[in-house]
């Protein structure tokens, strides 16, 4: 019986202990459930050359001493990390993502665990970060700090395929260490620029790379406790091996929608840094596309650029965030003051739904043809209209049966020409009560009138 009664205490007590995280963990994601839209950046020596990050030398399409010889003319002689923020601002971004230090192991800020960083390494001879968190904190945005765990260029860290350099050595300072092991060694290392990225109080670790080792061999858990340890607010995506708190799928828009909070990342052309020869960008209207894709099954977008290595950013990719954010300024009530939509069989096209549920956002991608149908409806419709123009449009409920609580459709009136949108048209469907679906199989009706 008194082991009974022990065990039923533990079990309690692991159930609520487990409550207890999951709490923490609603709560520090609350802002980033809300976000809708991230700015990724891409910022390394890589655009020198236009090559790949990090990959092109992994390939050994580029020797490791020529890839660092980049640096020379990585001058970020244009660089005003406040423009950018207005520019991100400007679009309605609520986070931005800035890669401090790529596989490559080349550092932005001036670490003093290796001479590898844009101040001791490049033409640049400048701490990049420090300003860039600064402007910030100036806007209503979160931080996030995408950091490599893998440093190809790390003597510790087992080469990949490309040759190292006989110097490498020389970029990373060991001194006292000759105890410890070569792997202990590099998870030091990693513990120890994690903590000099502490000092610059992140609100979200963006983690990559982890695929090359186990979590115990990174030490994820410690990581997680540690980073948290320092912010207990703090974030982390899918790539610290099972220690992240959101998922974070990349470049394929994800065909069903992952489980709990997420993001999706896309490039704007093929590559995530400055690559003038791929002018393979994608259209304003797929972008905006996939961003209504996203918001629409509750994640956030984390749209990428790659500034050149002078620090300013290629017209095509202002061009294509300006155009962004003018489509989120025009329909920001859906955006922002929404959440996931309706599931599938309701709309043919993506929704999102008020917090309140009395409203819901119908997006077309294309010019309707005789007349918009919704299906499934119970509560009363209020009105419907097309933001940005106003345009009230007309709607008549059709088929179903009222009195045994099958709702029958929606036949909406097509909006005029000049009310649709260039990229994705938004109506809005506000309803007398919060909304109630009909998620029927359809029976027969029973009761006839
Ligand atoms: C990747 C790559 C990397 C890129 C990143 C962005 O898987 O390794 O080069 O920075 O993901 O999502």
């Amino acid at each position: 019986m008194v082991k009974k009664i022990f065990l039923t205490l533990c079990l309690l007590a692991t159930i609520n202990i487990h409550a207890q995280i999951n709490k923490q963990k609603d709560n520090r994601l609350e802002w980033f459930e809300k976000a809708k839209l991230g700015i990724f950046i891409h910022w390394g020596y890589y655009g020198v050359n236009g090559i790949t990050e990090s990959w092109s030398m992994y390939h050994k399409r580029i020797s490791h001493a020529d890839y660092l010889a980049q640096g020379k003319e990585f001058t970020a002689s244009n660089y005003n990390p406040d423009a950018w923020l207005d520019l991100f601002e400007k679009v309605g971004a609520k986070y931005v993502v800035l890669t401090t230090k790529h596989h490559d192991g080349v550092a932005l800020w001036d670490t003093k665990y290796s001479t590898l960083s844009t101040v001791k390494h490049a033409a640049a001879k400048k701490d990049l970060l420090t300003p860039f968190v600064k402007a910030v904190r100036k806007k209503n945005m979160k931080l996030g700090l995408y950091y490599s765990l893998c440093d190809w260029s790390h003597p510790d860290y087992k080469p990949v395929t490309f040759e190292r350099i006989k110097t490498t050595n020389k970029f990373y300072p060991q001194k006292g260490q000759q105890k410890l092991s070569p792997w202990e060694r590099f998870v030091k290392f990693n513990f120890d620029q994690l903590e000099e990225l502490n000092a610059y109080k992140p609100d979200l670790y963006w983690f990559d790379g982890d695929w090359e080792h186990k979590a115990e061999e990174w030490k994820s858990a410690e990581i997680k406790q540690s980073l948290l340890k320092s912010n207990p607010q703090v974030i982390v995506n899918s790539r610290l091996n099972e220690y992240g708190d959101y998922k974070t799928p990349e470049q394929g828009v994800p065909i069903v929608r992952p489980e709990g909070a997420w993001e999706f990342c896309m490039t704007m052309n093929d590559n995530w840094g400055y690559f003038p020869s791929d002018t393979n960008y994608k259209p304003i209207s797929q972008i905006v596309r996939t961003f209504v894709e996203v918001i629409s099954t509750g994640g956030n977008l984390l749209l990428n650029i790659g500034p050149k290595p002078d620090g300013s950013i290629a017209p095509e990719q202002v061009e294509r965030l300006e155009a962004l954010g003018k489509w989120i300024q025009k329909h920001k009530t859906a955006v922002y003051d929404s959440e996931a939509g309706l599931p599938y069989g309701h709309f043919f096209g993506p929704t999102m739904l008020s917090h309140d549920h009395k409203k819901i956002y119908l997006c077309l991608f294309d010019a309707p043809k005789n007349y918009i149908q919704l299906k499934g409806i119970q509560a009363k419709i209020k009105s419907i209209k097309v933001l940005g123009s106003g345009e009230n449009l007309s709607f008549e409920r059709n088929g179903g049966a009222a009195w045994n609580n099958i709702p029958g459709i929606l036949r909406i009136s097509v909006p005029s020409e000049n009310s649709l949108d260039p990229y994705v048209t938004v109506l809005e469907v506000e309803l007398e009560d919060k909304l109630v679906l009909y998620r029927g199989h359809g029976n027969a009706v029973e009761l006839n009138m």
